[in-house]
């Protein structure tokens, strides 16, 4: 079967730093795929050059067998690739119940969202919905500016889901999230994602997380792949316990 996202080749350099040096990777459809890495090792990267915020300099990229390379983010996010940020991306001086709305509405904008609002009153159920799937219907009414890091994190991941995306990439979605909120969070997040049957690559540091909610782990070191298999074995891995885990050999 055609894989959701095949990369070939994806090579990226800034100046002397090379964030990406002959990236393969496929992922099947239903995956959930953890990528890990110290920091600068090219995650953001990766998912910048998926979601069209970067050109690689080299590579392909495809997205159920077309090629997506040079297509501009909206593009690619209409053809069912969805993402959330490092740092959320949000208007914070409006409501969190505003930016769903917002989001709501670029997705019908865009025509080839599979769900369609019949009116606002079609798009504020849909809105409520999400943020009630995500354990935010509480903060609906408060202005973004307010709200903790935690909850920007998961309102950035409701957000990406408005379109019921195919493939969706979650950069670091439990940083900021206290610690005993990071199981639960990542909880409603898998739920989420189940429930919009979306293919999942998420970008994570926290190694029980990634034991806990990946199917597959991918490692990187200095723009390369040096690791790619189920969580257990990469994650006794000695090349990712030198580079990655930092835990004794
Ligand atoms: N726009 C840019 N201009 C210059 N250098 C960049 C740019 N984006 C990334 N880099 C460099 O490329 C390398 C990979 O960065 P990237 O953000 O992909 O790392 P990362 O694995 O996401 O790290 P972190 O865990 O800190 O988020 C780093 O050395 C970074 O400084
Ligand atoms: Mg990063």
């Amino acid at each position: 079967m055609t894989p959701v996202l095949a990369t070939r080749g994806l090579d990226k350099a800034f100046g002397a730093v090379v964030a990406a040096a002959g990236i393969d990777i496929d992922v099947p459809a239903g995956q959930r795929v953890s990528l890990i890495g110290s920091n600068g090792a090219g995650k953001t990267t990766f998912v910048n050059m998926v979601t069209g915020y970067l050109k690689p300099d080299r590579g392909t990229i495809a997205l159920d067998g077309e090629n997506i390379v040079g297509l501009a983010p909206r593009m690619i996010v209409r053809r069912g690739i969805c993402r959330s940020f490092q740092i959320p991306q949000l208007c914070v001086e409006l409501t969190a119940m505003a930016n769903m709305l917002v989001a709501c509405a670029a997705a019908e904008a865009s025509g080839l969202s599979s769900w369609r609002a019949p009116d606002d009153d079609g798009r504020r159920e849909r809105a409520e919905g999400l943020l009630e799937r995500f354990g935010l219907q509480r903060y609906g009414d408060r202005p973004v500016s307010e709200l903790p890091g935690g909850v920007r994190k998961l309102l950035d991941i409701a957000m990406a889901l408005t379109r019921k995306p195919r493939l969706l990439l979650l950069d670091e979605p439990t940083s900021g999230v206290s610690a005993e909120e990071k199981f639960p969070a990542m909880d409603r997040v898998m739920e989420a994602v189940a429930g919009e049957a979306a293919t999942m690559v998420f970008v994570e540091h926290d190694m029980d997380i990634v034991s806990a909610y990946a199917d597959r782990v991918i490692a990187f070191y200095a723009g390369r792949v040096i690791a790619d298999g189920v969580p257990a074995e990469v994650l006794r891995d000695a090349d990712v316990r030198r580079y990655v885990t930092g835990a004794a050999a």
